[in-house]
């Protein structure tokens, strides 16, 4: 059994998606979420699920060895981050090379970055008049949103898109191509 942790801060849509997507799989799991924001709809996802969840303040995730244990301890092969916002320790991202992922909401290398999250992405896309917007499925490394790409998935973006249409697309597709991207990472 490979054992998949989930780095969440905010709603849990993606990884309500991943649970669902891995709920009966013999060879995957969903086995830890990790998340840095008391209140978020992920622990409560979690605590529905009856997955194990670890709230994480900025001491704790940054001293090495708690968090490293307790991936350790619970056998983790493969850490998502779906929604995120803090930058994975260099201690974490060496102990799993080529075993963290990120999901952006636009086609990077464009409109990424620190600071680039949620609506504002959107907004940028918008007000960059781009013609199309999509998803970034990546590694992790030291820097924001700068790991080699593995897939993106493309939405046209129409005239009369706004944030909140756009977000929509993007969602659906994030949902749509997530869950999938992961068994494909996971294969021996
Ligand atoms: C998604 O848009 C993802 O691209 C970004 O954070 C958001 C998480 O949304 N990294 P949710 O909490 O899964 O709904």
């Amino acid at each position: 059994m490979k054992n998949i942790a989930i780095f969440a801060s905010g709603t849990g849509t993606n990884a309500g998606k991943i649970i669902e997507y891995y709920k009966d799989s013999t060879d995957l799991s969903v086995s830890l979420i990790v998340c840095n924001k008391a209140g978020s709809g992920v622990l409560t996802l979690a605590h529905d699920c009856g997955i194990h969840s670890l709230m994480v303040d900025r001491v704790s995730f940054f001293s090495k060895d708690s968090i490293l244990k307790e991936l350790s301890d619970q056998k983790i092969d493969l850490i998502v981050l779906a929604g995120f916002l803090w930058m994975v320790p260099e201690s974490i991202i060496h102990a799993y090379p080529g075993k963290i992922i990120n999901i952006h909401p636009a086609l990077l290398p464009k409109y990424g970055g620190k600071g680039m999250y949620g609506p504002k992405v959107h907004q940028a896309v918008i007000d960059g008049k781009e013609k199309q917007s999509g998803i970034s499925i990546h590694f992790v490394n030291e820097h924001y949103d700068e790991g080699q790409i593995i897939l993106q998935a493309v939405c046209t973006v129409e005239e009369r898109d706004d944030v909140f249409s756009l977000s929509k697309k993007i969602q659906a597709l994030e949902h749509r191509h997530f869950p999938a991207a992961i068994r494909f990472l996971l294969q021996p």
